[in-house]
């Protein structure tokens, strides 16, 4: 059987990289999946090649540091499926290695507001759905290894990606009583070939300066991540509640 048949999956960030390679292996592999993602015309493309695959996907334009936004989307899996059972939070966005003090107030807040408030209201929305189903549900959010080492992004992406570590701690601490009913597990990808890589944007001075001490490392690729997410969404992971998962092609083991 499909490993996640009879699921329904929200994945945000659905339009590139990590997100993208989530949402269609979670469809190849039977979950019925909301894509949720700000840039409107590479979501429908995700969406395109579910279903010209055969998948099961709707999509809804979400810009997940709105809180509304963020509501909605999950009231879109309740609608369409009647159901609701994981969440992949996926969406994020860089800083270009600003230092804390070439962070603006601008960049902060925004940075900040994709990358933790958006997870963060993800979560508390979906923590509400699955207290109240038998079933309950699993969350499995993406960080990076920036949330626990210090020179991997600038101050507010690396702040951002270690509350996100947190946040999936205290629910996992919290929730996982039920043993098992609701899960929470963070991935935390080394640098993969995405949009997000792409396109870094220009590097603080002092950010490149630090990255670049770090010395060679290898990058991996969407679908490392994807398989990762779908193991954490997958029952095959039913006992792991609060962990870190470390994919970087051993870049933090030296
Ligand atoms: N690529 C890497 O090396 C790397 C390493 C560690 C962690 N990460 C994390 O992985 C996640 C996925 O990143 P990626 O590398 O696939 O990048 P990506 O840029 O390819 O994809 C990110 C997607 O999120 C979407 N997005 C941005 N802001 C949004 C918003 N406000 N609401 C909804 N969608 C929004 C973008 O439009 C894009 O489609 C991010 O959380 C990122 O911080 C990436």
């Amino acid at each position: 059987m499909a490993r996640l048949q009879g699921k329904v999956a929200i994945v945000t960030g659905a339009g590139s990289g990590m997100g993208r390679a989530t949402a269609i292996l979670y469809a190849q592999e039977g979950a019925k999946v909301v894509l949720a993602e700000f840039n409107e015309a590479a979501m429908n493309d995700t969406l395109a090649q579910i279903q010209a695959a055969g998948g099961t996907a709707v999509a809804i334009k979400t810009d997940v540091s709105k809180e509304a936004d963020v509501d909605a989307m999950i009231q879109k899996a309740l609608n369409e499926y009647g159901q609701f059972d994981v969440l992949a939070n996926i969406a994020g966005i860089f800083d270009a290695m600003a230092s804390v003090e070439n962070t603006s107030n601008e960049l902060f807040e925004r940075v900040m507001g994709v990358n933790l408030n958006g997870q963060f209201y993800a979560c508390r929305s979906a923590i509400k759905v699955f207290n109240e189903q038998a079933t309950g549900g699993t969350i499995v959010n993406v960080a990076s290894v920036a949330g626990y080492l210090g020179a991997r992004g600038g101050a507010a992406y690396t702040m951002s990606k270690h509350a996100v570590i947190g946040l999936t701690k205290n629910i996992a601490a919290f929730y996982g009583r039920d043993n098992g009913k609701i899960r929470a597990n963070v991935i935390a990808p080394g640098s993969i070939a995405t949009g997000m890589t792409a396109n870094l944007g220009t590097l603080d001075p002092l950010g490149a300066l630090t990255f670049g001490d770090l010395g060679p490392f290898n990058g991996g690729e969407a679908e490392d991540i994807a398989n990762t997410a779908l193991f954490l969404a997958s029952d095959e992971s039913k006992f792991i509640n609060g962990d870190v998962i470390t994919v970087d092609g051993a870049w933090t083991s030296r």
